[in-house]
C-alpha cells in the first residue's frame, strides 16, 4: 500500500454516515428523482446535518479539516447509491475550491463556514456555448465600474444551477493579457441580473440540475473577486480541477460499485438452463473482470487523494487526471457489462441498472474530458522525462530530444507544453 493513503478515523467515520444517509434517503428515492429530474432535499438535508458539508473545508472556517481523501470516501459511499446524487454532493467541494485555493482570509471567512454548515450550496461556472475543453477561450466579461465589476454573458453545463447559493464564475477582465486574462469572482443568488435559464434535460444525473446562468450586466462589488488581485483566474481554475477531478473520479468508483453490486446479486437470482447465470465461466469472466478493474480504480482514486492531503505538490495534477480517466473509463465500462449482465432486463428502466448505465456517460466527460486528462498525463510525463534521462544511454543515438525550458522539443508539433 502506498504511504500517502492513509485513512484517518474521522474519514472512517464520514464514509459511515454517508453510507447511513445513502441507504435511507438516497437509493430508496433513486428512481423517482431520476423520472421527475428533481434534486433531493431531503437527502441533502441529512447530508448537511451529519455534518458532511463540513468534510473538505478546513477546520477555522467550520469545517472537519478531514481532507480530499476523506471527501473521496463520502463521495464514493453517495454515488454507490445514486452516482447523480454523488456530484450534486461533490460540486459544493468544486464550487468552494476557487475560493479555498484563491480567496483572502476575509473572503474564506465570509463563505467557507456557511457551506460547512450546509446553509449554502455551490456551483462552479467556467464552461461556456464556445469553450469548454479550451477553459481559456472565455467570453463572459467583467468590467470594472468604480467599486464593483459588471459581469456580463452566458455560462452553460453549471451544475448545481439553481440550487446554489454561491456561484464561482470564471470571467475575462483583461481581454488584451495572454496569460492573465481570466478572474474569479462570487456571484450570489438573487443578486439582480443573475438569472438560470434554461434547465438541461439530460441523459443521466437527472436528479442534480445542469442550467445556464445568464448574467445580464449584473453588478457585484470588487471585494467578490477571488484573491488579492485580478487575473489569477485560470490558475485557480486548474488549482481547483487538480483537487476536484479525483472527487469524480470517487463517484465512478461508487457508480461502478452500485453496478457491480446490483450486477452479482441478480446473477445469483437469474436462473437460465436450470442454473443461475452467476454459475456460468462467462458470467464470472465478466464479474471478476469487473470487480478487478473497480478495485484498480478505487486505490488510484485514493492515491491521488492522499497525494493531495500530504501536499505532494509536484504529483497531484497528474495523479489527479489519471484517477479521474481512469475511474470515469472504468464506470462506464462496468455499468456496459452490469446491463449486459442483466440481459433484456438491463435494457428496461423497470430495473436500476439502466440508470447506472445513462449516469456513467457524463463522467468521461465532465471537469474535463478524457482525451484533455490524457493530455495533461502526456504533458507531465513528457517533463518528467528528463529525470529518466540517463536512460538515453541506452538508446541508439538516432533518436535525439533536446529539452529547452524544460519542455522537450518534438519534430512534430515543435514545443511540448509541461
Ligand atoms: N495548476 C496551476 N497552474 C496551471 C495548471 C495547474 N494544474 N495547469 C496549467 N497551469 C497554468 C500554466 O502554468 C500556465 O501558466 P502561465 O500562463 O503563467 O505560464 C497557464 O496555466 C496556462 O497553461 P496551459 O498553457 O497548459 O493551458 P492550456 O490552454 O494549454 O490548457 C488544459 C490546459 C489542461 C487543456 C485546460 O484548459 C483544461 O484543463 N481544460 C479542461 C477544462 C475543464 O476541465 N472543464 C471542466 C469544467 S467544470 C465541470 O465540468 C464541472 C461540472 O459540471 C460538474
Amino acid at each position: 500500500m502506498r504511504e500517502n493513503i492513509v485513512f484517518s478515523d474521522l474519514a472512517k467515520e464520514l464514509a459511515a454516515k454517508a453510507r447511513e444517509i445513502a441507504d435511507k434517503y438516497v437509493r430508496p428515492a433513486a428512481k423517482k428523482y431520476d423520472r421527475l429530474q428533481e434534486y433531493n432535499w431531503e437527502a441533502a438535508r441529512a447530508v448537511a446535518d451529519a455534518g458532511l458539508f463540513r468534510t473538505f473545508i478546513p477546520v477555522e472556517y467550520g469545517g472537519h479539516g478531514a481532507g480530499i481523501l476523506a471527501l473521496a470516501c463520502v463521495t464514493e459511499e453517495l454515488a454507490k447509491a445514486d452516482s447523480g446524487f454523488g456530484v450534486a454532493f461533490a460540486v459544493n467541494a468544486l464550487g468552494s475550491f476557487p475560493i479555498l485555493v484563491g480567496g483572502t482570509e476575509e473572503q474564506k471567512q465570509r463563505w467557507l463556514p456557511q457551506i460547512a454548515r450546509g446553509e449554502k450550496f455551490v456551483a462552479f461556472c467556467l464552461s461556456e456555448k464556445f469553450a469548454g475543453s479550451d477553459a481559456g477561450g472565455l467570453a463572459v466579461t467583467a468590467e470594472e465600474d468604480g467599486d464593483d465589476y459588471v459581469i456580463c454573458g452566458e455560462k452553460k453545463w453549471t451544475t448545481n444551477g439553481g440550487v446554489a447559493d454561491i456561484y464561482s464564475v470564471f470571467c475575462v477582465t483583461d481581454a488584451n493579457s495572454k496569460s492573465r486574462r481570466i478572474s474569479a469572482i462570487v456571484v450570489e443568488k438573487g443578486t439582480p441580473g443573475f438569472t438560470v435559464k434554461k434547465v438541461e434535460d439530460k441523459m443521466g444525473i437527472r436528479c442534480v440540475p445542469v442550467v445556464e446562468t445568464h448574467f445580464d450586466n449584473v453588478r457585484v462589488p470588487k471585494s467578490n473577486l477571488i484573491g488579492e488581485r485580478p487575473g489569477m483566474g485560470f490558475k485557480h481554475a486548474m488549482e481547483t480541477l487538480d483537487l476536484a477531478r479525483p472527487g469524480v473520479a470517487a463517484q465512478a468508483v461508487g457508480a461502478a460499485q452500485g453496478a457491480l453490486d446490483l450486477a452479482v446479486v441478480y446473477a445469483n437470482r437469474r436462473n437460465q438452463f436450470g442454473a443461475p447465470i452467476s454459475s456460468f465461466q462467462m458470467v464470472q469472466q465478466m464479474l471478476a473482470n469487473m470487480a478487478m478493474k473497480t478495485e484498480a480504480a478505487r486505490w488510484l482514486v485514493y492515491s491521488a487523494a492522499g497525494a493531495i492531503d500530504q501536499g505532494q505538490k509536484n504529483k497531484v495534477s497528474k495523479q489527479a487526471a489519471m484517477a479521474k480517466c481512469f475511474a470515469t473509463d472504468v464506470a462506464m465500462e462496468v455499468a456496459t457489462d452490469a446491463v449486459q449482465v442483466f440481459g433484456g432486463y438491463g435494457f428496461m428502466e423497470d430495473y436500476p441498472i439502466a440508470k447506472f448505465f445513462r449516469d456513467a456517460k457524463i463522467l468521461q466527460i465532465y471537469e474535463g474530458t478524457n482525451q484533455i486528462q490524457r493530455v495533461v498525463i502526456a504533458r507531465h510525463m513528457i517533463r518528467e522525462a528528463m529525470e529518466l534521462e540517463h536512460l538515453a544511454a541506452f538508446i541508439p543515438h538516432e533518436s535525439q530530444a533536446t529539452y529547452k525550458n524544460g519542455a522537450m522539443k518534438t519534430a512534430s508539433t515543435g514545443s511540448a507544453k509541461p
